[in-house]
């Protein structure tokens, strides 16, 4: 899997809680209307063991036994997009964990007033993209094809790169 230039791909989880109250097509209206490529998309129950390995970093943390429930409570929505800067341009979009504090107009901003039922996963950085991308998908789940509006999304030396 290439992750330079416009192959470069995150990986987006639309929790528990936006997939409870709707909003999924509203979430992912945000990344198809930037002109970002949907790559891989599946529905799961987020397995225990796959959590841990994912929320490492928090796993000593006295909130993350809650994070882990909330995780579980229902099914979420695992997605990975391409495109240029794409991991720095979802965070961006996704908006700050804090949702409260989180900048109008990004998802977190407009949907969300919690930092646990905060909408949205997006990887932080390329390191951390590549490592989720690959525990979330197999290989074969991604999908290379043309998308035709590249042409008008980006201009001609930024699609070649
Ligand atoms: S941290 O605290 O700097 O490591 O924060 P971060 O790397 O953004 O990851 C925090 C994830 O844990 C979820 N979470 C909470 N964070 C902070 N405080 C509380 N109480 C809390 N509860 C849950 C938060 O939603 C982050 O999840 P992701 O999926 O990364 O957005």
């Amino acid at each position: 899997m290439e992750f330079t230039g416009v192959k470069e791909k995150t990986l987006v989880i639309i929790k528990p809680d936006a997939i409870q109250r709707g909003l999924l097509g509203q979430v992912t209206a945000r990344f198809e209307q930037k002109g970002l490529k949907l790559v891989a998309t599946k529905m799961a129950y987020l397995k225990q063991e796959t959590l841990r390995e994912h929320y490492a970093h928090i796993a000593e943390k006295p909130f993350y036994p809650a994070v882990e429930k909330f995780m579980m409570s229902s099914p979420a929505v695992i997605q990975c997009w391409e495109g240029l800067d794409v991991v720095n341009t979802v965070r961006l979009i996704t908006g700050i964990t804090k949702a409260r504090e989180a900048e109008a107009g990004s998802i977190r901003g407009d949907f969300a007033m919690s930092v646990a039922c905060n909408v949205i996963h997006a990887s932080d950085s390329i390191e951390n993209a590549q490592a989720e991308v690959a525990r979330f998908f197999e290989a074969s789940e991604i999908h290379e094809y043309d998308k035709s509006d590249y042409q008008h999304v980006y201009a001609e030396e930024e699609r070649t790169k």
